[in-house]
């Protein structure tokens, strides 16, 4: 399908370029890699959803180098979205918001609100400064499969999907925190968490108060159950309680339960080693319920639960 390997370049220049050109670029951003689009492109965003092979309708967070570009394509007028802008921004913090008309449907999936922050890894910001404008950008693996944290994840995943002629990937190393972003939806009283991540709940609720747990079906749009599943089935051992019978398996194991910070930069890479291993079990040790341990509580969750619906996600 391809006829050369797709490109690797650690010259964001390069990458703003792919992109003025309505290429696609893996982007590296301190959580994981994304599959960015300029979002003023519909037929470099449509590219995007074909690629991962994501059905159409699921929104898109889009990517901007700073708050006064945000405040072009989503309503961060609240005293809530200011402080969390200007505390947690450059950093893995999503921000729903209300969108602003420019936004096209394309990326939000008719939604009235779209996801939108900065990220903090140097290349995607030198990226973003001379890009000057905004880009979507999902995690960039294809639909069902666990996120990216490497460039070679990127082309394990993805890279035969791309158009050497015309996408890039733009390679910043390994990613630096490992799970993605959380995401706060700021258009309730209070805002809501709609997925633990990279900055803790805690640190959320220290800078504005109180942040409920996300409600109803609106909330929960587009972000019902997430893929996260290794092949190889995945047991999870809670803090305290003993290690199943493994004596009939070979068994990999993965400890989430010690150094959090570590684990959550290791955690995309151990599923897909567990998974290349061809061991028969692999068991996670689980965080405790703090601090990014929250964020890894809900990956490791849905991947044994996605295991045993052992069929479609809502989520890419
Ligand atoms: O760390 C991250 O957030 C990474 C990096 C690349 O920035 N991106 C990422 O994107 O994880 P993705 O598409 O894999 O996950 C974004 C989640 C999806 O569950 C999507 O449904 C939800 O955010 N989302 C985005 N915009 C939304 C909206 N307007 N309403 C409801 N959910 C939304
Ligand atoms: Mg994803």
């Amino acid at each position: 399908m391809t006829t050369r390997p797709i490109g690797i370049s650690s010259d964001p220049s390069r990458a703003a370029e792919v992109l003025r050109n309505g290429g696609l670029v893996a982007i590296p951003t301190e959580t994981v890699y994304g599959l960015a689009a300029d979002v003023t492109m519909p037929e470099a965003v449509e590219r995007i959803f074909s690629t991962k092979d994501r059905p159409t309708g699921h929104p898109l967070i889009i990517h901007v180098a700073h708050l006064e570009i945000a405040e072009r394509w989503a309503d961060l007028s609240s005293p809530t979205a200011q402080i969390l802008a200007t505390k947690c921004w450059p950093g893995p913090l999503t921000l729903l918001a209300e969108r602003r008309p420019q936004v096209s449907d394309i990326v939000t999936g008719g939604r009235p609100t779209v996801g939108i922050r900065v990220p903090a890894h140097p290349l995607s910001q030198q990226l973003l400064a001379e890009h000057g404008g905004a880009i979507a950008a999902p995690s960039a693996n294809r639909f069902g499969k666990v996120s990216p944290t490497t460039a070679q994840h990127v082309i394990d995943d993805i890279g035969n999907y791309l158009d050497p002629e015309r996408d890039l990937i733009l390679d910043g190393g390994p990613c630096r925190v490992g799970v993605e972003s959380t995401i706060i939806d700021i258009t309730t009283e209070p805002a809501q968490l709609l997925r633990p991540g990279g900055i803790s709940s805690e640190t959320i609720a220290e800078l504005i108060g109180d942040v409920d747990e996300a409600s109803g079906p609106s909330r929960t749009a587009g972000m019902m159950v997430s893929h996260y599943a290794p092949r190889t089935k995945l047991v999870l051992v809670e803090p305290g309680d003993p290690l199943p019978d493994t004596s009939t398996d070979e068994v990999y194991i993965i400890d989430c339960a010690q150094d959090l910070v570590k684990a959550a930069h290791g955690l995309y890479s151990e599923l897909r080693a567990a998974d290349a291993a061809e061991v028969s079990l692999i068991v996670a040790l689980m965080p405790p319920k703090e601090g990014l341990g929250n964020a890894l509580r809900d990956r490791l969750t849905k991947a044994a639960a996605d295991q045993g619906r052992g069929s479609a996600s809502q989520v890419g």
